[in-house]
């Protein structure tokens, strides 16, 4: 049986910087409640750029560094809450953008969980034989739907894309994979709610933007992340001394902090960035690989990649590199 192997990295992060102290002429705010509160001190904004114009960066960029014809490509998978499109799935738009017209391309909605899904799924086609090769991507242009005078939110936010491409491989490199769905938990985490006016039905839009609970929210990461690194090691038959690094969805350091504490696994294994580009959902996971590996941290190493978000889901694969 083949194995997922990731063979290349790549990431996209829009030019503009918003600070915090930026932010602290906007709305009533301040630097020192940010960065105490999530380990956040500024984020990138897209100007012109699209959602699909940052996964089409993202992925040229990963695809650059596996080597891969983008006629060759077997599947694009484009995780993203924060897409232009209803219809079409961005994902085609990358397809026509790199050349990959060979390629089944969809998009997968799991928001900050979405590129562990993405890896899950594209590993699946190719453990049972389906597809040689996947272009993952995860892509969010999330200043469209942050309402910008929320503090509660716009703060937390920022929007980039980061991608990975996996082969088929003899070896192991996407070890063990968990993924979950709790949707009885809905309505903590909610964005894009559109009740549309129509000849049969009256009725006004109710919500456009990101609406959050983030004290729900922030308890359910504490306490389904670590549970699920837990048993994906139990499952894969690892150890946590066996992981070289842990990388997190980027949301808040405090989430990080927490973990790393239950799973009593020093703070120093767990990557962060959030700093410099806040919670790019999708984006996160696969911008903090691509920084690790082109800073040469992981080679021969092995990760535990982690998400957690709207749906609620959450979610947990261990790596090989
Ligand atoms: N500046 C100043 N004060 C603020 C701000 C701000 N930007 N935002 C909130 N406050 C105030 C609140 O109004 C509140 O004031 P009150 O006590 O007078 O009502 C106070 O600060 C405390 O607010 P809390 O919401 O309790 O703050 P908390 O410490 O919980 O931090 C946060 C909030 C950062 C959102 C945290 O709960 C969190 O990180 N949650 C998890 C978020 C997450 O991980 N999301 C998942 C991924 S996102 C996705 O899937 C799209």
């Amino acid at each position: 049986m083949k194995y997922g192997k990731i063979i290349g990295t790549g990431k996209y992060l829009p030019k503009r910087i918003l600070t915090n102290i930026d932010l602290e002429q906007i709305i009533d705010t301040t630097d020192d409640w940010i960065y105490s509160r999530t380990g956040i001190k500024e984020r990138r904004i897209a100007d012109d750029e699209t959602c699909y114009d940052l996964a089409i960066l993202a992925a040229k960029d990963a695809l650059k560094a596996s080597e891969l014809d983008p006629e060759n490509i077997d599947l694009i998978i484009v995780a993203t809450m924060t897409a232009e499109y209803a219809t079409p799935a961005i994902s085609c738009l990358v397809q026509k953008a790199i050349g990959a017209k060979n390629a089944l391309a969809f998009d997968l909605s799991a928001a900050c969980s979405g590129f562990v899904f993405a890896i899950h799924t594209a590993n699946q086609f190719i453990m049972n034989g389906t597809f040689n090769n996947a272009l993952i991507i995860g892509s969010e242009k999330l200043s469209n739907i942050i309402n910008w005078e929320d503090r509660n939110t716009c703060v937390l936010f920022g929007d980039g894309a980061g991608a990975v491409v996996v082969e088929a491989s003899e070896e192991q490199g996407i070890i063990e994979t968990i993924c979950r769905s709790v949707g009885e938990d809905y309505a903590c985490l909610t964005a894009g709610i559109k009740r549309i006016k129509t000849p049969f039905k009256n009725v006004n839009i109710e919500q456009d933007f990101i609406e959050m609970e983030g004290r729900e929210v922030f308890e359910f990461a504490c306490t389904k992340v670590p549970q699920c690194i837990e048993e994906v090691l139990e499952k894969a038959k690892l150890e946590k001394s066996d992981i070289d690094y842990y990388i997190l969805h980027q949301a808040n350091t405090r989430i990080i902090s927490k973990v790393a504490k239950k799973l009593s696994e020093p703070l120093d294994k767990f990557y962060t960035n959030m700093e410099f580009y806040g919670n790019t959902s999708s984006a996160s996971i696969g911008i903090a690989l691509d920084e690790m590996v082109k800073a040469g941290k992981l080679k021969n190493k092995k990760v535990i990649l982690a998400g957690f978000g709207a749906g609620l889901t959450y979610g947990a694969s261990i790596i090989q590199f």
